[in-house]
């Protein structure tokens, strides 16, 4: 049995970090929302210049972008994958559903990772990441070797946008009246679990791969 799961959980609560040591351990596709926006922003493709101004406040990207968008995405991939920043509305988590049924697939697991709103903001505005490589750090939590220089190929450190304490406020504001909805949706369908995300990187990791096994879609370790 393979993985089709979703990340759910506030900004900053470590679906990214999560979702990225499932796929590479697992082998599975690892699709966020988040970076292939911001990709598309940073090379000012079309996609990126409609969409810049509404991630740089906070707000969300409309329900019919994103899943035409993802249409795309989810219609290439192999079997298993983690999609982290997806869905975040109630009709994006629809027309998911929908769309997996029609090609033969459906969720089997909705993963919400659950911390409290202090440590979201300092995982928040700690966060570093490489423009270059895309590796994400933490200031405290995961520092790089060298104070704020990436390990992989030495580019100067830089942080998002949209980690400027107002921004992370709206964005909080934003999913609680928008994706907070989806825990319930979710329950409803027998698909959620919650892990309390407040330990460590590794303590949060051993607890998905706990649930991962207790719901039969991994082997044992
Ligand atoms: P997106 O990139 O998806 O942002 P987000 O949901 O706000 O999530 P983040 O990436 O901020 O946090 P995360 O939970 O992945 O945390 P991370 O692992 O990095 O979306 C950005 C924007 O794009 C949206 O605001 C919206 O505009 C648009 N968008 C995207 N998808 C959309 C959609 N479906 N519909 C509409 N619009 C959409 O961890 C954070 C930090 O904490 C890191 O530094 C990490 O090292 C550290 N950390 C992680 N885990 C731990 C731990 N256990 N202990 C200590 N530190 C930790």
């Amino acid at each position: 049995m393979t993985i089709y799961g979703v990340l759910l959980g506030p900004p900053g609560v470590g679906k990214g970090t999560q979702a990225k040591m499932i796929a590479e351990r697992f082998d599975l596709a690892h699709i966020s929302t988040g970076d292939i926006l911001r990709d598309a922003v940073n090379k000012r493709t079309p996609l990126g210049l409609k969409v810049a101004d509404i991630m740089k406040s906070g707000g969300l990207v409309s329900d019919e972008i994103i899943n035409s968008l993802m249409e795309e995405y989810i219609k290439g991939l192999p079997d298993g994958f983690l999609l982290d920043g997806y869905p975040r509305t109630l009709g994006q988590a629809t027309f998911l559903d929908n769309f997996l049924k029609d090609i033969g697939k459906g969720l089997n697991i909705a993963l919400a990772i659950d911390v409290q709103d202090d440590e979201i903001i300092r995982r928040l505005t700690g966060r570093r990441y490489c423009p270059k490589c895309g590796r994400g750090y933490h200031i405290i939590y995961d520092p790089p070797k060298e104070d704020g220089v990436c390990d992989n190929d030495g580019e100067k450190l830089v942080q998002r946008e949209d980690d400027k304490p107002e921004t992370i406020r709206e964005r909080l504001r934003v999913y609680r009246e928008r994706t907070a909805p989806l825990i319930d949706y979710y329950k409803n369908r027998g698909l959620l679990e919650v892990v309390d995300g407040s330990g460590s990187i590794e303590e949060v990791h051993r607890l998905v791969l706990q649930v991962l096994e207790r719901r039969g879609l991994v082997d044992k370790a």
